[in-house]
């Protein structure tokens, strides 16, 4: 298992670019399981999460070669129709794969994905909206069976009862190759959704409504290849906008679109940093005490809570208190307590956090929890005191290529260490 060795302190500054969105790449390759064809994918990091997907992929027979950043995705012959458990355990988003499936094989087997470190997050959305497209759905042995009718999916309309991102996407995968029109309505609007629907309509699909509330999809009788490049990852930038804040700046983060940051960059303005918006990029600079300032997270256009581990770390050394609320899962203050080992004054009250900033953090061995909340803790580690050890970094290999090289290319005192 490998650890990240921080020493805090030193000052950031520079240009940092970021790949690929991983929530957008993982599901563009599940669904280039709907054409009968090779797909090229552009722009996609090379990260863990990518390699399993490739996995499950390889699983139901389908060849992906990589070859720099892009990713060619041959699925003319399949010889299966099922995503095991160790694959599904390893990441929730081979779920994904649910909705192609039942659409081109009028059948799949899923493990069912079970609880996560963030919470028990169900996937009975995933389950109703196909069963509204005709899909009978049966769960045992710790598995999901879908089968489309006779003659395939039916068009139908769906309404989501919240609008889950992955729900969303299986449903709007499903629906491409259904008879007929399909609307779906209080949907995600993420812009991985936005770049999903682009990908699938480049391919041949009939979808209208990407980025606002509902989805409306005609069913075609095949889809073919295409050729797409991931829209950038907001997540990654956020994540080193704020390493900039904390690292003073000013550091530059390009390749991504600020416009799907909006609220995360409201916000750091809020807490005191200037801000730089110029074509794909974002400078961020400051000077002084991160000013407290409250946050809940909510589906986009909401503040993501992907970005809520890293603000609250920005928060436990800001001047006064903050309050953050966490609305989309149920248990996402793992890492805090980890924080809390640095120093950091947080108090957990139900889907609250009540953040008390301190003056110093102060370097401390801690455990990456989850997947934002390791690369939070890394955060911390560059404003600590000393030395800050942050173990089980797999959880980070999932979601940052490279993330202790690009910090320190910014001037980090950051190490990645293999430990036997
Ligand atoms: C995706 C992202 C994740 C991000 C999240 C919210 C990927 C690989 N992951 O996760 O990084 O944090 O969106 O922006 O893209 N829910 C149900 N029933 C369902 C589906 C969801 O109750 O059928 C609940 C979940 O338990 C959770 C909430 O809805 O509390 C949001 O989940 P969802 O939007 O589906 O997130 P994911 O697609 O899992």
């Amino acid at each position: 298992m490998d650890s990240i060795i921080v020493r805090g302190g030193r000052q950031l500054t520079g240009e940092v670019s970021v790949g690929g969105a991983k929530n957008s790449a993982l599901k563009l390759m599940a669904a280039a399981l709907l054409a009968p064809a090779t797909s090229h994918i552009d722009g996609v990091p090379d990260i863990a999460d990518v390699d399993t997907m490739a996995e499950v992929l390889g699983y139901l027979g389908v060849r992906v070669s990589r070859q720099g950043q892009r990713l060619s995705i041959d699925a003319s012959r399949l010889t299966g129709c099922e995503a095991p458990y160790e694959m599904v355990a390893k990441m929730r988003a081979s779920i994904a794969v649910l909705g192609p499936l039942v659409a081109r094989f009028g059948r799949a087997r899923v493990a069912m994905p079970g609880g996560c470190a963030i919470g028990s997050r169900k996937i009975d959305m995933h389950i109703r909206g196909l069963e509204h497209l005709g899909a009978k759905v049966t769960l045992g042995h710790g598995s999901l069976d879908a089968v489309a009718p006779e003659g395939g999916l039916v068009g139908a309309e769906v309404t989501l009862e919240f609008p889950s991102v992955g729900a969303t996407e299986n449903l709007v995968m499903a629906a491409t190759l259904a008879r007929g029109r399909t609307v779906i309505d209080n949907v995600a609007r993420e812009p991985e959704i936005i770049d999903l629907v682009r990908f699938l309509r480049s391919m041949g699909a009939q979808i209208e409504g990407e980025g606002t509330s509902a989805l409306s999809i005609v069913g075609v009788r095949e889809l073919h290849a295409a050729k797409h490049r991931v829209v950038g990852d907001r997540i990654e930038a956020g994540t080193y906008l704020v390493a900039g804040a904390l690292g003073l700046g000013p550091v530059t983060v390009s390749g991504f679109d600020p416009a799907h940051l909006d609220l995360v960059i409201a916000k750091l303005r809020e807490v005191g940093c200037t801000i730089e918006v110029a074509g794909d990029s974002a400078t961020v600079s400051f000077d002084g005490r991160p000013r407290p300032v409250d946050i809940q997270t909510l589906p986009h256009p909401g503040f993501p809570t992907d970005m809520q581990a890293q603000f609250m770390t920005l928060m436990s050394v800001a001047g006064g208190g903050s309050i953050i609320t966490e609305n989309v899962f149920e248990n996402r203050f793992m890492f805090a307590g980890e924080l809390a080992r640095m120093g950091a004054d947080i108090r957990i009250e139900g889907h609250h956090a009540l953040v008390k900033g301190v003056t110093h953090l102060s370097g401390a061995p801690v455990r990456s929890t989850d997947l934002r909340g390791g690369a939070a803790l890394v955060l911390a580690g560059l404003i600590a005191q000393g030395e800050t050890t942050v173990r089980d970094v797999h959880h980070i290999d999932r979601g940052y290529e490279c993330f202790a090289d690009k910090l320190a290319a910014l001037g980090a005192d950051i190490e990645r260490v293999s430990c036997t």
